[in-house]
């Protein structure tokens, strides 16, 4: 087989994974060799019994039994050994490729799951890259033994009769030509089939993640009619697959039956001219026919050797072409909470209006300052940037005068808690989602879950804080997840407090808790409040007020009240609806 150069050396990056254990590729490289010596001895077997078995008395009879037995006993072990130590091999591999992934997933740049699905990483960590290492470890496996075989037997057969033999040779390039032809076609498909699992697996996340909307608005032919079509592209994929795929055998199955019947001819033309015996011709023959089973699966391999190297390389390139999540080098275990914005903009992209624009703020450390403004207005993004979540932006922050570009990400990260508009809690225990991130301390847990006012909710739970929540916590309530997350910030005691409407899926009542809670845990970090309620924003050192990612007006609550401005006229509306809430 003539392999492509470029081809090789993709094969080699992806090997690369599955060098170790080295012991149980020797183990196979061993095993593999015994199996292909074992090949030719069948004829080579047949040849004196046929000569010598029929013809002469005294033939030891016993020697039969003893050696096919024993043939087949040493072929047996070689096979079985031999698969056992790939297999560990091959799962070595894969586990060290999924860890690799699996560790990118952690540091990528935050685009990554912008532009690819929880279902399309899913795939890729979980399914493409098993089937993608098992079959190409499986063809590469195949094609050592196949070629070993081949050789083998090719070698028994030239020193059987080498004339003859050399009719085999011209076997040789035109499969390889067919393969080359057929496997670029396959590798095209492959590809394209795993774009297609990848939007027939999301249609089915997209159904469990929406599976109340779907019903609620009776969605459920047209979510059918998609999952169909999409169903639909995967058939016509496979069969084209296949059509690529069983061309090969045939043709390359005909070329095989061609070279046979030239030689087994020429085979019997000769043994009139030179006397060959019986068991020679009959041991030429059986080597000759074991010859079309390694041709036939070596002319195969094209398909899955593509087909999984396909798999893997989008494994690969998850690795080494998903840019990671740049930081500085300034450490700081903790900051004293200076937060400067100047003239910062953001566009989520090209072709979208800046989200904010040009924004000039200064947060002095301890100060708690309320951001107001219409929905879309920025308020989000704003929060969003001091922690690095918004990849680009224009003009400069800093945090304790250290730009946080220049900040080590990990130390900028920890300097900072956040309870967001969409609360995310992990399938883990009620400790391990408050304490996320950090063996949990069952007492300081207890004290955060207490405070966060969640002291009923955690009495009704049969385990305590031990208590498995189950995915994304769909057992408790809007403002239970609301609450575990203010615990979730007070656990982690950081010096910069973000509330993205922290409190707006609790009722008046606990909200009142809650926020008697988060007064106390204001108390000396830095605070940026995104709120609805005049109650909190009232008591703001600063109120920021937004509008189509501008900021348009700031101050405190007299003194916006007295410029008599957008916030005064936000909050007259609100007062005059008898409303707790500000009108924005
Ligand atoms: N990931 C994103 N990609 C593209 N555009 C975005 C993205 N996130 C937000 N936007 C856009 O940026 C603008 C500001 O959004 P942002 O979430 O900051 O608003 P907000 O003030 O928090 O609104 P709300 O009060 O509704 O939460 C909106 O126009 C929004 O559509
Ligand atoms: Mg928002």
């Amino acid at each position: 087989m003539r392999l492509q150069p470029q081809f090789l050396s993709r094969l080699i990056r992806c090997g690369l994974y599955f060098i170790y254990p080295t012991y149980a590729w020797v183990t196979a490289v061993i095993c593999m060799t015994l199996v292909a010596l074992c090949e030719p001895m069948v004829p080579a077997l047949l040849q004196p019994l046929l000569d010598k078995g029929f013809q002469q008395d005294g033939f030891p009879v016993w020697l039969v039994p003893v050696a096919l037995i024993g043939l087949f006993g040493v072929r047996g072990m070689g096979m079985f050994i031999g698969q056992v130590a790939v297999t560990k091999a091959t799962q070595t591999g894969l586990l060290t490729l999924r860890m690799q992934m699996f560790q990118r997933l952690q540091d990528a740049s935050l685009n990554l799951f912008r532009q690819q699905n929880a279902s399309a990483l899913g795939n890729t960590l979980v399914f493409e890259v098993q089937i993608g290492a098992q079959t190409l470890v499986g063809s590469i496996i195949g094609t050592v033994r196949d070629s070993l075989t081949l050789f083998a037997l090719i070698v028994y057969l030239l020193y059987l009769n080498w004339k003859l033999s050399l009719i085999v040779a011209l076997l040789i390039p035109s499969v390889a030509w067919l393969m080359k032809v057929l496997s670029k076609r396959l590798y095209k498909l492959t590809q394209n089939t795993q774009e297609a699992t990848d939007h027939l697996s999301y249609a089915v996340e997209e159904t469990a993640l929406a599976h109340k909307e779907i019903r609620l608005h009776d969605a459920q032919d047209m979510q059918i009619e998609r999952f169909r079509q999409r169903g639909l592209s995967m058939v016509r994929l496979a069969l084209k697959t296949t059509v690529a795929n069983a061309g090969i055998t045939p043709l390359t199955q005909l070329l095989s039956a061609v070279a046979l019947s030239a030689v087994i001819s020429i085979a019997l033309l000769q043994s009139h001219e030179n006397n060959m015996s019986v068991g020679g011709f009959a041991a030429f023959v059986t080597g000759m026919l074991m010859l079309v089973n390694p041709i036939k699966h070596l002319s195969e391999v094209a398909g899955p050797l593509t087909r999984g190297l396909a798999a893997l390389e989008r494994s690969l390139d998850l690795i080494h072409e998903v840019p990671v999540e740049s930081g500085g080098q300034f450490r700081s275990d903790r900051a004293k909470g200076l937060i400067q914005l100047h003239n910062v903009s953001v566009r989520y992209q090209v072709d979208l209006p800046l989200a904010l624009d040009g924004v000039d703020l200064t947060i002095e450390p301890g100060q708690m300052v309320a951001l107001v403004g219409s929905s879309g207005s920025g308020k989000t993004t704003f929060a969003n940037l001091l922690p690095r979540f918004v990849s680009g932006y224009e003009g400069e922050i800093r945090l304790d005068g250290i730009s946080i570009l220049d900040w080590q990400l990990t130390d900028l990260r920890r300097q900072i808690a956040m309870v967001s508009q969409t609360v995310v809690v992990l399938n883990d225990s009620l400790a391990a989602n408050v304490a996320l991130g950090q063996i949990p301390d069952r007492e300081k847990v207890m004290e955060c879950l207490l405070a966060a006012n969640l002291g009923d909710y955690l009495q009704s739970l049969p385990q305590g804080i031990d208590t498995w929540v189950g995915h994304n916590a769909v057992s408790m309530s809007g403002g239970q997840r609301q609450r575990l997350a203010i615990a979730r910030a007070m656990y982690k005691n950081a010096p910069i407090l973000i509330l993205d409407e922290a409190t707006s899926a609790l009722d008046n009542e606990s909200e009142r808790v809650v926020q008697d809670a988060l007064q106390k845990l204001q108390q000396g970090r830095t605070t940026l409040v995104i709120a609805h309620r005049l109650s909190t924003i009232e008591k703001a050192d600063l109120i920021v007020v937004m509008d189509a990612g501008r900021v348009i007006e700031k101050g405190t609550h007299q003194s916006l009240l007295n410029a008599d401005g957008v916030y005064a006229n936000m909050f007259r509306l609100g007062q005059s609806g008898q409303s707790t809430d500000m009108v924005l």
